[in-house]
């Protein structure tokens, strides 16, 4: 997976092309439209006043950048969410915008350069970082669909043996195939024994140690404020249930949804959903209070909901705007299915 979405001559995230949107191979809640980086805008806003007012306060030792609010952002892709947020804060708080500094967490160079050509309008706001320090934040740091696209691992059940066995890749000069590593692995979180005594032989499954050590990394590096991610995922009990004996990596090409992430290694986007159990406990094993997690319809609906409050105006939306609502909320599209993990260090 790492060699085939991030090699830097072949790697599906290092090409310019659009992969994401009605030209490219998969939608996301940003290439719905604008209003799915508007809602977060407002959401980021209202959480940045509550430090900036002290209610989520920073630690009693003042840093150097003690002042300064930050939103980072990672998984920026072609800087489409960046641009309408940082559209949002221009229009909506210009105060905010002026105290404001949007990292970009990018570890691609080639990506960096096609990022910074999309906001070359807020050239002087947006900096870009490849890791952040601990305890470097104050503000909030998010991404979209970023951890399902991190390396992962994936085992076999051997139920006669009772153990994981690692699939690796092999490659015979043509075509890359699944292979049995020799021995057991050992999965990050042992099963409880009950699921394993009834889990059929050959289940296979993956996690991604990348995905959580990005969370808890991400988890020290905030001073304080709010770590928050939105992407497709379940809890570990739902990854085992027998409708996912085959695990959850896919792939998408041109809006195709396929199961064979080998054949076109660098052509397609391979995903897999994350374990948000896991997750969620990486952040408060890091002292973070988790906020809310659930159904992202959900958690705009009630951003969406706030427009207008307090000024007693009902708000007025676009045709446009509403359309993107109503595919940012159905159940069947961005709705459901995603999921929103929001964590605060308080
Ligand atoms: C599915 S795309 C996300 C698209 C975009 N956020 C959106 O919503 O349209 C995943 C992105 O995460 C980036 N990525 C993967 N690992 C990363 C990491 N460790 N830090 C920052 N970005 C990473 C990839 O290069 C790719 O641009």
């Amino acid at each position: 997976m790492e060699l085939a979405l991030y090699c830097p001559e072949y790697g599906y995230y290092e090409k310019e092309r659009d992969s994401v949107g009605r030209g490219g191979d998969f939608h996301t809640s940003v290439s719905v439209g604008a209003l799915f980086g508007e809602l977060l805008a407002a959401r980021f806003a209202d959480w940045l006043d509550t430090i900036r007012t002290g209610g989520v306060s920073a630690s009693t030792t003042e840093g150097e950048n003690n002042g300064r609010l930050f939103l980072v952002e990672a998984g920026a892709h072609r800087g489409d969410l960046a641009l309408d947020i940082l559209n949002w804060f221009k229009r909506e708080r210009p105060d905010l915008l002026s105290e404001l500094t949007y990292v970009i967490l990018e570890p691609s160079p080639a990506r960096q350069k096609f990022q910074a050509g999309r906001l070359g309008e807020f050239a002087s706001c947006v900096t870009w970082c490849s890791g952040l320090d601990p305890g470097s934040v104050r503000g909030v740091i998010f991404s979209n669909e970023l951890l399902d696209a991190m390396p992962l691992s994936r085992a076999r059940w051997d139920a006669g043996r009772r153990e994981w066995r690692e699939m690796g890749v092999a490659f015979d000069g043509e075509t890359f195939q699944w292979e049995l590593m020799p021995g057991a692995v050992a999965m990050p979180i042992p099963l409880p024994e009950p699921l394993l005594a009834v889990l059929p032989d050959g289940f296979t499954t993956e996690w991604s140690t990348a995905a959580t050590e990005w969370w808890n990394r991400s988890a020290r590096a905030l001073k304080c404020g709010w770590l928050v991610t939105f992407d497709y995922g379940l809890e570990w009990e739902d990854l085992f249930d027998p409708c996912r004996s085959n695990g959850t990596i896919r792939t998408y090409h041109r809006h195709r949804l396929g199961d064979t992430p080998l054949a076109h290694p660098g052509e397609c986007d391979l995903t897999a959903h994350v374990n948000f159990s896991e997750i969620r406990r990486v952040g408060e094993e890091a002292a973070l209070v988790t906020d809310y997690y659930g159904r992202q319809g959900a958690f705009l609906a009630g951003i969406a909901g706030l427009a207008g409050k307090g000024t007693g105006e009902t708000p007025v939306w676009t045709d446009q705007q509403l359309r993107q609502l109503r595919t940012l909320l159905h159940p069947v599209g961005f709705g459901d299915s995603f999921r929103v993990l929001a964590q605060r260090r308080a």
